[in-house]
């Protein structure tokens, strides 16, 4: 139709149809279509508040309820057409409603404006998101501490600058992971803190001049509280930076310990099998068996940030309030929940199939002067200062490495000639052994502080 006029819900003053590629360049249903469930959840709460408030009957109310759960049902069947000339996920839906109920309908967006409602759908996923990625932590917290538990007692190298620096259990190694995904958990709580704060009333900008009931919305919703300002509400994505910062810190510390997995995998280290139905062959090199998971999960970390920066790229520079730039929050906090609740569930489920090869992790510990520090240790207890100590062990350790020996191939007599304090009870303290488990300090790798560890994990987990 030539010059036809806007079809549009926002058309009344417009004398021109919108330009098509300006619709394919402006849509964003495409993507926020995922919010479906949380526009009509919203949308539900917002009408019983307009009834209790007089601006809808209670027969308007009962049909733009009914309206809105046939709405869900067609999205959820599939048989939902959405529209691209209705730009998003809101249009999509009260057009529909208005379709399918008539006047009712159009009454909907009273005292709203599609800026609080993206900012209210936003925060009603995030806040599932937050408990949904708070599951996936937990089972891979779990994960290490059922191996944690099943390797207890059994050594392996701890190293610094990836140099074998002290030994320590491989308990004390997978529990540093429950703690590390443990703060993320508390990372995520705290976020929903802020995201569980209603918008809605905020509507364009200003707020509005019909008479609400915020807090009636908010209590609908579950939210904690409503938001104080309503020009900062509409133009507001802290909240969802914040959680995809919280994602990129998961993502950082899945990727860190996928780096440590495809290490230990190589046959350089050998100290862990990852199941075989978690690798993949190569198409060339018949004998190969790849980590690809722990690879790919450390390249989707470049994702995750990338997410991060653009919403934080997005942010600068607005100014208050809504700007439509907004609309480009969406596809970067998809992108990252997708990619982060995908990486926490298939680790949790590789860690579950893991086996460490505990005698090569063992044998590790037992060349390159791993227990040096014991021996400073041990000479600190018979008062000779650290720096001293430092200097007489450094001596020992090249002239091992002369003799092309361990410091415990050394015989008491040879010790001696380093410090005179040495006696027969320094083969104990050298031991890998003895060394782990004289590191009793509050949070070291001796078995007994682990096994506390373990043991309030498990508690905290509501394991065994
Ligand atoms: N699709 C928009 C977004 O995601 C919704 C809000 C649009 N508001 C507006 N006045 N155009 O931000």
């Amino acid at each position: 139709m030539e010059n036809r006029k806007s079809q549009k819900l926002w058309g009344g003053r417009f004398e021109e149809a919108t330009a098509t590629s300006v619709e394919a360049f402006t849509e964003s249903i495409s993507y926020d279509k995922r919010l479906y469930r949380y526009d009509i959840e919203g949308s539900k709460a917002h009408a019983t508040m307009l009834a209790a408030n007089k601006l809808l009957s209670q027969d308007e109310l009962a049909s733009i309820v009914d309206g809105l759960s046939a709405i869900e049902t067609k999205i959820e069947e599939g048989t939902f057409s959405f529209k691209s000339e209705l730009e998003d996920i809101h249009m999509n839906i009260e057009k529909a409603l208005i379709d399918a109920i008539g006047p009712a309908g159009a009454k909907l967006h009273s005292a709203r404006s599609r800026n609080d409602q993206i900012a209210l759908d936003l925060r009603l996923y995030l806040r599932d998101q937050c408990d949904g990625f708070t599951a996936l932590l937990d089972d891979v917290r779990r994960a290490f501490v059922v191996l944690a538990r099943k390797y207890m007692g059994q050594v392996m190298p701890g190293y610094t600058h990836l140099q074998r620096a002290q030994p320590v259990l491989i308990a004390h190694h997978m529990m540093a992971y429950y703690e590390m995904f443990g703060r993320d958990k508390e990372r995520i709580a705290d976020c929903r803190k802020r995201i569980n704060i209603l918008p809605l009333g905020a509507a364009a900008m200003a707020g509005t001049g019909l008479p609400i009931d915020r807090e009636m919305v908010a209590e609908l919703l579950d939210f904690d509280a409503v938001t104080a300002n309503s020009m900062d509400t509409s133009g507001d994505r802290d909240f969802a930076i914040e959680f995809v910062s919280c994602c990129t810190m998961i993502q950082l510390h899945l990727s860190r310990l996928s780096e440590e997995l495809v290490l230990w995998s190589s046959q350089e280290f050998s100290f862990v099998q990852i199941a075989d139905k978690f690798c993949t062959g190569s198409s060339i090199m018949p004998q190969k068996k790849n980590p690809d998971i722990p690879e790919l999960i450390r390249g989707k970390s470049g994702r995750v940030v990338g997410s991060l920066m653009s919403l934080i790229t997005l942010m600068k520079g607005l100014p208050l309030t809504y700007n439509r730039d907004l609309q480009e929050d969406k596809e970067p906090v998809f992108d990252a929940v997708d990619t982060v609740s995908a990486s926490l569930a298939i680790m949790a489920e590789m860690l579950g199939n893991l086996q460490f090869n505990t005698e090569r992790m063992e044998d590790a510990t037992k060349t390159g002067f791993i227990t040096a520090t014991d021996l400073a240790d041990y000479l600190v207890l018979h008062n000779v200062p650290f720096r001293d100590a430092h200097g007489i062990v450094g001596r020992a350790v090249a002239s091992c490495i002369e003799k092309g020996c361990e410091l415990t191939d050394l015989s008491l007599e040879e010790m001696r000639e380093f410090s005179p304090v040495i006696d027969r009870d320094i083969f104990e303290v050298l031991s890998v052994k003895g060394s782990v488990n004289s590191r009793k300090s509050t949070g070291g790798t001796a078995s007994a502080r682990v096994e506390e560890a373990v043991r309030t994990a498990e508690k905290q987990m509501g394991m065994g």
